[in-house]
C-alpha cells in the first residue's frame, strides 16, 4: 500500500512537473513536505482560493473563450502523452488569469493505454457540456474526436487549429452487423410471442 500511495504521488507531482514544462497552466508545484505535495494555490482576485468552474456564472463570450483555452490545454497535454482521465468543472479552478486545470494522480499515459480515447473523448466532453450550458452551440462541437484522430495519425501538435467538426466514418455500415442485430432481435421477439400464445392456451 505504501508503495501504491509513492507511486500514486509521484505521478501527480511528475505530471505537475511535466506540463509545467509543456505550457499548461497548472498550480506550480514546490515539492513534497512530510508526505504533501505542496503546490501553489490558485486564487481569486481577492486572494481567496480560487472557485471551481463548475460555481462561476459566465457570459457565452467567456464560456466560449473558457472553451476554447481549455481544449487547447487538453491539446498540449496530448501532445506530451498525457490524459488528465477526470476532468470535469470539479478538477478546474478559475484564476484571474483563466482556468488552472488541477487534480492529476490519475492522470494516463495516451499511448499505453487501450482505454485512452475514451477518456480523453469523456474529459472533453464534460468540459464542453458544462461550458455548453453557457454557450449553447458548444454542445454541437466534436474537439475530442477531432484531436485524437490527429494525435493517432501523429499530426496533432500543441498549436494545430481544430475546427470542432468531425467526420464520422460512416463508408463502411457493418451491413451483416445489422442483419445480424434485426435477425436476432425478430427471433427473441418471435419466441416471447410463442411463450405468451402458450401461456394463453394453458389458461
Ligand atoms: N492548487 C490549488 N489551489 C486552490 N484550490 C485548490 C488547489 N488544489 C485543490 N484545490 C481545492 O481543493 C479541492 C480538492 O482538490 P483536488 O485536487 O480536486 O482533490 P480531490 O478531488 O481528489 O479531493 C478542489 O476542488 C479545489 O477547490
Ligand atoms: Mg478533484
Amino acid at each position: 500500500r505504501k508503495q501504491q500511495e509513492t507511486a500514486w504521488k509521484n505521478t501527480e507531482v511528475d505530471a505537475l512537473y511535466q506540463l509545467r514544462d509543456a505550457g499548461v497552466r497548472v498550480p506550480e508545484p514546490f515539492g513534497y513536505f512530510h508526505g504533501v505535495l505542496v503546490m501553489e494555490l490558485v486564487v481569486d482576485a481577492d486572494g481567496h482560493s480560487a472557485p471551481r468552474l463548475g460555481e462561476v456564472e459566465l457570459s457565452p463570450e467567456m464560456a466560449r473563450g473558457f472553451h476554447r483555452f481549455l481544449v487547447r490545454q487538453v491539446v498540449k497535454m496530448l501532445c506530451v502523452g498525457l490524459i488528465h482521465g477526470d476532468l470535469s468543472e470539479y478538477n478546474v479552478l478559475v484564476g484571474p488569469d483563466g482556468p488552472v486545470i488541477i487534480d492529476f494522480p490519475q492522470v494516463v499515459s495516451a499511448a499505453g493505454n487501450n482505454a485512452s480515447r475514451s477518456m480523453l473523448l469523456r474529459d472533453v466532453n464534460n468540459l464542453t457540456a458544462s461550458l455548453g450550458a453557457w454557450a449553447p452551440e458548444l454542445l454541437d462541437t466534436w474537439y475530442g474526436e477531432e484531436m485524437w484522430a490527429l494525435y493517432e495519425a501523429g499530426e496533432l501538435h500543441p498549436d494545430t487549429e481544430l475546427t470542432g467538426t468531425f467526420v464520422h466514418d460512416t463508408t463502411k455500415p457493418d451491413l451483416e452487423g445489422v442483419r445480424h442485430a434485426i435477425n436476432d432481435a425478430r427471433e427473441e421477439a418471435l419466441i416471447r410471442q410463442q411463450g405468451r400464445e402458450a401461456a394463453a392456451e394453458m389458461d
